[in-house]
């Protein structure tokens, strides 16, 4: 009777039913957590702000046929005085983890303690944040926990701008130069499958794309191990492509594995 955990921040999307819908294939139960978890949010990051709509969430849940939604609240999960932490070293020193300090320590730790408490067979994550599979994984493996990770593909609007609550913060000029990071991928991509094999030539292609939008502030790019997250350089067969774009105040981030 295998039981499916999908945890999410809510303010449901395209791309969380898509996990929900696996999760609803694949097991007998299936569990989806919502909780907005402070701890991977930096003091300058979109916590109090972060958008919320539960009576909408627990709507689409129901539709898809979930089991059980957990909504804890804070001091359910960090109880005062709390001081455990689930940290994973290496793959989180580079990207995301970079550029967010914190970011994956509070994120190890909920989804230890999600796993803790629901003791899943599966749990589901979207390959849009590609580290944080990277990195879960890792969490998986070092502590043994009998769970299997599941990674779905990222779901994409038409234009190809990835899912994300965060899209929502966009007003109708950033939504359309959002569209720029996918573009950027995608041409990385085909130059890519047509021959051009050189990590440097591969971020200057997307690097061009993206300083040609007016609304787009390059963060970071990346052409990455899929497995160590180290940045490649010379020539390469496989490998992650990834960014983080601010499109005015919102902090976007997209990738695409090439060579798979
Ligand atoms: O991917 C997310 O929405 C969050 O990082 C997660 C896994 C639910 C942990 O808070």
């Amino acid at each position: 009777m295998p039981v499916g955990l999908v945890p999410t921040m809510g303010f449901l999307h395209d791309g969380h039913l898509s996990l929900v819908d696996l999760a609803r294939r694949q097991n007998s139960s299936v569990i989806t957590t919502i909780f907005v978890n402070p701890t991977q949010f930096g003091p300058q990051e979109d916590l109090e702000g972060y958008p919320r709509d539960i009576p909408r969430d627990l709507e689409l849940l129901e539709k898809r046929g979930v089991d059980l939604v957990w909504i804890p609240d804070r001091e359910e999960m960090y109880s005062k005085g709390f001081q455990t932490w689930v940290t994973v070293d290496d793959v989180t020193r580079f990207l995301e983890g970079k550029m967010r300090p914190g970011h994956f320590r509070g994120v190890t730790t909920i989804v230890a303690k999600l796993f803790n408490a629901v003791m899943p067979d599966k749990a589901y994550f979207g390959q849009k944040d590609a580290q944080q599979v990277v990195v879960l994984r890792r969490m998986v493996m070092d502590l043994n926990y009998p769970i299997e990770i599941v990674v779905a593909p990222i779901v994409r609007e038409e234009d190809g701008l990835a899912m994300s609550s965060r899209n929502v913060y966009l007003n109708p000029a950033e939504r359309q130069a959002a569209t720029v990071l996918f573009r950027a991928l995608k041409t990385a991509d085909q130059a890519f499958k047509a021959g051009n094999r050189d990590a440097d030539g591969l971020k200057r292609i997307m690097e061009e794309i993206i300083s040609s939008e007016e609304l787009a502030n390059l963060q970071y790019i990346s052409c990455a191990d899929m497995d160590s997250l180290e940045e490649l350089s010379g020539q390469v067969n496989r490998g992650l492509l990834s960014m983080a774009v601010f499109i005015g105040k919102t902090r976007l981030i997209d990738n695409i594995l090439i060579g798979i």
